[in-house]
């Protein structure tokens, strides 16, 4: 997805692109201290080993702080224009995670029925 690898992945994956600011030591350590926190509560890099209620409750979060504007956070997006999200893209990213949890969703129960 665009925009998550845009305005998500910095934090919230392996794939942290350090920029070059990051070289400069008080930037750098709030740079890494949010990696670290937002890497503890959602890792995309990991995403195919969540157990399947959780990647639907994440979904859900990621859909609602995208909404609700509070992810990316509001100073990483100061250094990183390009994370900004338009109204629009809110929009996309809201319906994708949408979607995304309501098939997760699909899926357990009918995994659920086979063992029934
Ligand atoms: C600058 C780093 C950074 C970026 C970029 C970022 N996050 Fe986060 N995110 C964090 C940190 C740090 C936390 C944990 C602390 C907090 O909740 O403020 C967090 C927490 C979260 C949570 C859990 C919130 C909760 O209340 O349970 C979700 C969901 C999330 N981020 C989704 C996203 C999504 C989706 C994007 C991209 C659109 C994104 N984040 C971009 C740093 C980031």
């Amino acid at each position: 997805m665009g925009i998550m690898n845009r305005a998500c992945m910095d934090c919230h994956s392996y794939e942290t692109r350090w920029p070059v600011y990051s070289r400069i030591a008080s930037v750098s350590w709030w740079l890494i201290n949010n990696v670290n926190d937002g890497r503890d509560t959602l890792n995309l890099s990991e995403w195919t080993q969540y157990k399947s209620s959780f990647a639907t409750a994440t979904l859900g979060s990621m859909a609602m702080v995208v909404n609700r504007g509070a992810m990316p956070l509001d100073s990483y997006k100061k250094f990183h224009p390009e994370a900004r999200l338009s109204h629009e893209e809110r929009k996309i990213f809201y319906d994708w995670a949408s979607a995304e949890r309501q098939r997760e969703c699909e899926n357990t129960n009918l995994n659920h029925s086979h063992t029934q």
